[in-house]
């Protein structure tokens, strides 16, 4: 597909989500869907959990201090937003941050798969357990984090979340350490 015709494909897949009343509750208290942004043919998809205030308010992911974190790893692997697509799983903002229910993450499943299908992405990278939880299931993030994982034909790589590493020294280190292997693992994929 044409790059063209794959920003095209995304824009019918958000307005098909905005139609669907996909999490009624969420949606209602939502200011805007919060879509994903970023090349639609990227090679490297990266998935977070749900916006939080800032990403509702703007309408584009990880904008806010974990964004911020995001952007910086991203230049250390000589990558910048526009090379890369983000989205979350669950795509309106849960009331006051809260962690996603898991029927939040169930619904909007089908319309990961389909935003994953239209990228075609040579790596998916989770950011934090809830990606990961619904893409490789049964997997504990603390014991595989920063290992490439093949499932289903499409290669994954578990990482911590940028959020939970903020305020914390060791995390960080482990989440820089980690994002360090993504040019090697695109390169042998
Ligand atoms: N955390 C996420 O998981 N996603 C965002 O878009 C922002 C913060």
């Amino acid at each position: 597909m044409a790059e063209a015709t794959q920003q095209q494909a995304l824009d019918e897949l958000q307005a098909k989500i905005e139609a669907s009343g996909v999490t009624p509750e969420l949606q209602s208290q939502a200011t805007q869907l919060v879509f994903g942004v970023g090349s639609p043919d990227a090679d490297i998809l990266f998935i977070g959990e749900a916006p939080g205030k800032n990403e509702d308010l703007k309408g584009e992911p990880f904008i806010g201090a974990a964004g911020k974190f995001l952007n910086e790893m991203l230049e250390t692997i000589g990558l910048t937003r526009e090379d890369i697509y983000i989205t979350n799983i669950v795509k309106y903002r849960p009331p006051n941050n809260r962690d996603p229910l898991p029927e939040e993450k169930e619904a909007f499943l089908p319309y990961l798969h389909e935003q994953i299908n239209i990228i075609k992405p040579k790596l998916i990278v989770t950011l934090g357990r809830h990606s990961m939880d619904v893409l490789l299931p049964g997997l504990k993030i603390s014991e595989v984090h920063g290992q490439p994982k093949r499932h289903k034909g499409q290669i994954y790589l578990p990482l911590f979340h940028p959020a939970a590493a903020l305020y914390n020294g060791a995390m960080r280190q482990t989440l820089i350490d980690d994002f360090s292997l993504i040019p090697t693992i695109v390169e042998k994929i």
